[in-house]
């Protein structure tokens, strides 16, 4: 079996991972890649030093983690301009259509192609012949350029965690023409969904002047390479174990007692204005506003560790959100009922898939998200005998696949609140066919199928 060399502009650290929770659906589905697979994981260390070592970090491998990690660090401009000023507040706001959000400095390009061409240079020694590289995500979309220009030989896959938006949105990037140039360096490009290759294929024929032939072939800036869809997954089976297990745990018991009966409904998200919290919120005042009935019998849960905290968006939809929960709570809450939990922490995978079987709803509502993996978590973690309800964005790349949910528009709170007051009234009957439904879907496109599909046709050529 060839060696995977998995490049991503974060390593989570490997036992905070497993252990405390993982938050993000990359480093959660490339630890259990990695898992399955021996192989390397190359990127950024989470540390930003003024004078930073410029030997690259290496950890072997452990029992538990059979695969080495080799980590860089940054320096405080390359902190600032590479991930926070192109990644997080350039890239990522023109990725999830929210070309208004964009914050654009050249400057910020420059430092961006530097940090990819640097973790180019530290990788290439680490590699052998035959290595399959597999990049990941848009922080990195410059190097595969830097790879072919190094001499690299091996064949290079690309996997985008995010969506690609509509031509006309992504061509409002300055730096469009360069990224999209470089990514033609790859042997292989993966998206999430169809919606993402579709936008894809657009820009490459109106933009880039480049065709799409059929079996997903494309020609374009002089290159030839692939692009498929790869809808990423979870481990439905021992996520549910886990759910099982935590169910019976002390965290579970407390949390069961502190609803004193009432039904929860759970939103999990990193805080990011791609998620839709504020909508949510208020999609939650409209239940409690339109159906009285609810007050004092419902919960409502939202866990929201914060993320990206330096960036000035990320500081805004933050203190929306105190604002929105401590007005709705402020509105509604008894002297023993809160209706809105609000919490800032990421929890352990474990307690989180206890607390996901425990909810009687869990509300999904991205305004754009690559796939979204809670939404298959939550299903993987419930009750087969007493299943819960997802209420799930259509902007969601898992609606693509999870399609027996109940499928809302964001942007309409009030529709989205009758949505959230059907889920808690539907029939276990109901409840059930839609929920074996989606379960048998998660089984048959799991993370080993998505790993597998992926490296089987980096291999094909
Ligand atoms: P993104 O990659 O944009 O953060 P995803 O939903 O695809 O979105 O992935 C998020 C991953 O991080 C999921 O596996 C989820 O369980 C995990 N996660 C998110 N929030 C928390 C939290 N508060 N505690 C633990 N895990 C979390
Ligand atoms: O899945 C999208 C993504 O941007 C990943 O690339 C990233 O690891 C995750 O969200 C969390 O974001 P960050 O690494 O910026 O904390």
């Amino acid at each position: 079996m060839r060696r995977i060399v998995i490049v991503s502009n974060r390593v989570a650290p490997v036992n905070e991972a497993a252990s405390k929770g993982a938050t993000g659906g990359l480093a959660v589905a490339i630890l259990e890649t990695l898992r399955e697979s021996n192989g390397l994981w190359f990127g950024w260390s989470g540390n930003v030093h003024e004078a930073p070592v410029d030997t690259p970090k290496h950890s072997a491998p452990t029992q538990a983690n059979p695969f080495d990690t080799v980590t860089v660090d940054l320096t405080p401009a390359e902190h600032s301009g590479y991930y926070n000023g192109y990644a997080n507040r350039i890239l990522w706001p023109i990725l999830h259509y929210r070309s208004d959000l964009m914050e654009y400095h050249s400057e910020h390009f420059r430092t961006y192609q530097r940090v990819n061409a640097n973790f180019v240079s530290q990788l290439v020694p680490l590699l052998r012949e035959d290595d399959l590289i597999w990049l990941h995500d848009y922080h990195l979309m410059m190097a595969p350029r830097d790879l072919r220009q190094a001499g690299v030989k091996n064949r290079i896959g690309f996997f985008l965690h995010t969506p690609f938006p509509s031509a006309d949105v992504f061509a409002t990037l300055p730096n469009h023409r360069e990224l999209i140039a470089s990514l033609c360096h790859c042997d292989l490009i993966g998206f999430q969904s169809p919606t993402d290759l579709r936008s894809f294929e657009d820009y490459i024929t109106h933009e880039a002047g480049g065709q799409v032939h059929a079996n997903e072939e494309f020609e374009a800036f002089g290159r030839q390479f692939r692009a498929q869809v790869f809808p990423i997954s979870i481990d439905p089976d021992s996520f549910a174990g886990a759910a099982r297990e935590s169910s019976r745990s002390n965290i579970a018991n407390r949390l069961r007692e502190s609803l004193d009966g009432r039904a929860l409904m759970v939103g999990v998200d990193r805080l990011d204005y791609s998620k839709g919290l504020p909508e949510r919120f208020l999609s939650f005042e409209h239940l409690l506003d339109r159906y009285p009935e609810n007050r004092r019998r419902v919960t409502f849960l939202q866990i929201a560790p914060y993320s990206r905290s330096e960036v000035p968006e990320y500081k805004l939809i933050r203190s929306r959100l105190e604002g929105l929960s401590g007005r709705i709570n402020g509105r509604f809450a008894e002297v023993d009922w809160t209706p809105l939990r609000y919490i800032n922490r990421g929890l352990a995978r474990k307690t989180l898939a206890g607390v996901l079987r425990h909810s009687r709803v869990a509300v999904v509502t991205p305004l754009r998200d690559g796939m979204n993996l809670v939404a298959k978590e939550y299903i993987a973690a419930q009750d087969p005998e007493d299943p819960g309800v997802l209420v799930l964005s259509r902007f969601a790349g898992a609606a693509h696949e999870l399609k027996e949910a109940l499928i809302v528009n964001p942007l309409d709170y009030e529709n989205t609140g009758e949505a959230l007051q059907r889920a808690l009234s539907m029939s276990l009957e109901e409840r059930k066919e839609r929920w074996s439904a989606m379960m048998e879907t998660i089984r048959q496109q799991d993370i080993t199928t998505w790993r597998k599909s992926f490296i089987a046709a980096l291999e094909a050529g």
